[in-house]
């Protein structure tokens, strides 16, 4: 069974693959003279949902956490500001359209994500999940994704659902189905059908009731 957690696995899932990917095209238009387009189409998007993700935490998860185990999400508030610089040194970078300067910001705001979001996922989540009821998370991840403004969230889930695997897939539907008004979910089960295009079969066969 799917648990709220699951919805903010996929999501850090969806951030590192993305953020790889940008680096590794970064690394490749320096090294190789291969194009810059796969980070300069994408950098602008991912951030914004970055800092959707960390300010739900922030509003959300981290005075959740911090009633149940005080003293460990300020930790955590502090790399998001070194997330938020990093994100300000690529800008930069890509503004003046110096190629090693965008690889090697691209380079450290990936190793510092990535740390963030394996060092969240061993302990910051793992107190979560422990000492706060299942019913608590949920109300705390619904209102993480009310800080996706609602013009947006076709943008968001077309940008997720090619990140992440099946089961990430599978997870966040059957979490989505939980916590969304019906008329929404329709219309989101919509635009996931889109996003995933061939996967979409084997969506439904993990979760019939989408046909
Ligand atoms: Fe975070």
């Amino acid at each position: 069974m799917a648990v709220p957690l699951d919805a903010v696995r996929a999501i850090h899932n969806a951030f590192r693959k993305d953020l790889a990917a940008m680096d590794a095209a970064a690394n490749a238009a320096v090294r190789q003279g291969g194009s810059l387009d796969p980070l300069l189409n994408r950098y602008k998007l991912f951030n914004e949902v970055l800092v959707w993700h960390a300010s739900g935490e922030e509003d959300a998860v981290f005075p959740a956490v911090e009633k149940a185990a005080p003293l460990v999400a300020e930790a955590y508030q502090r790399d998001h500001r070194g997330l938020d610089i990093l994100y300000l040194e690529l800008n930069l970078a890509v503004n003046e359209m110096d190629k090693l300067d965008i690889a090697r910001a691209a380079a450290r705001f990936n190793f510092h994500l990535h740390f963030h979001l394996d060092k969240e996922e061993a302990h910051l989540y793992r107190i979560f999940n422990e000492r706060i009821p299942v019913p608590e998370q949920a109300v705390i991840i619904g209102k993480m994704s009310q800080k996706i403004p609602q013009e947006r969230f076709p943008e968001v889930v077309s940008w997720l659902f090619p990140l992440i695997g099946i089961n990430d897939r599978e997870n966040m539907v059957r979490i989505w189905q939980q916590v969304l008004p019906p008329p929404v979910f329709t219309k989101v089960t919509g635009l996931i059908k889109k996003a995933t295009g061939d996967g979409w079969t084997e969506l439904t066969l993990r979760i019939p009731e989408l046909t």
